[in-house]
């Protein structure tokens, strides 16, 4: 029985390491020769990526889809929350992400970064009278993104009021409508493009808190996958393909200068 015990036990320590092994993020030779990366993104990031309907869309799916294009792989899209995104990629789950993630030293600890697809940062927007300063979030209410640079930048402010957070800046935006908090920090680009989309809604773009350089996450040390990201990235920016998407989404050039 005991014997039995130990036979079992290491079957299973075996299985486990076989099933590490598996879920592992693929280096660029198998990516390549699957003809396949899978390729997180959220879907609720309007309009980096977001959803028309049952249509996955954004400008980081159109970029994405661009640089994949040059790669010579097609992308097997998945969507997973932000705020589960840096751990999967951390743990292997996928073979990247393109999520609008700005570059921290302490991401950077657990995973890696390509190169900027955009440059950008955090922007306050508030009701007429509301805050449109750092300084005046003193005291006040504010609404971020869960998990994302603007939470962080959020806790910094001097004196800030509460800090309410949302799963994702859809649900964010609808509370800053029902003004459940007194400024919403978030990316300019979002704040442009939203505010844009929705012109009933009154709310006008304050001070910008801190910029930011977004780019693609990979598992770390995959160092193929992201050499050949980076120059499939610099060919349409090169090429033109970059300014035509991002003028198609945001009016002007975003790419980082
Ligand atoms: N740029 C911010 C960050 O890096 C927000 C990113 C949010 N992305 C998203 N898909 N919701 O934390």
């Amino acid at each position: 029985m005991r014997l039995l015990n130990k036979f079992l036990s290491t079957i299973a320590a075996c299985a486990l390491v076989l099933f590490a092994g598996h879920a592992s993020a693929r280096d660029w030779e198998t990516i390549k020769k699957s003809g396949t990366i899978v390729i997180v993104t959220e879907g609720a990031y309007y309009p980096f990526n977001y959803f028309e309907g049952t249509t996955l869309t954004g400008f980081e799916k159109d970029l994405a889809e661009e640089v994949l294009k040059v790669m010579g792989v097609k992308p097997d899209w998945r969507v997973v929350p932000f705020d589960a995104q840096l751990a999967s990629i951390r743990q292997g789950r996928f073979d990247m992400a393109i999520a609008s993630h700005g570059f921290t030293e302490e991401r950077a600890k657990s995973v890696d970064f390509a190169n900027p697809h955009y440059c950008s940062g955090a922007q306050i927007v508030s009701y007429a009278g509301g805050p449109k300063t750092v300084a005046e979030l003193k005291g006040k209410s504010v609404g971020v993104q869960i998990a994302t640079t603007y939470y962080d930048a959020a806790k910094k402010v001097d004196g800030i009021g509460e800090i309410k957070t949302y799963k994702d800046e859809t649900a964010n935006f609808s509370a800053l409508q029902s003004h459940k908090y007194d400024a919403w920090i978030t990316d300019k680009f979002v704040a442009k493009a939203t505010l844009a989309k929705n012109p009933d809604v009154k709310v006008s773009m304050g001070d910008m808190v801190f910029v930011e350089r977004d780019a693609a996450i990979t598992m770390k040390n995959n160092k193929e996958l992201l050499e050949q990201w980076n120059a499939a990235l610099a060919t349409i920016i090169k090429d033109g393909k970059y300014a035509e998407l991002s003028k198609k989404y945001f009016g002007q050039d975003i790419s980082c200068k």
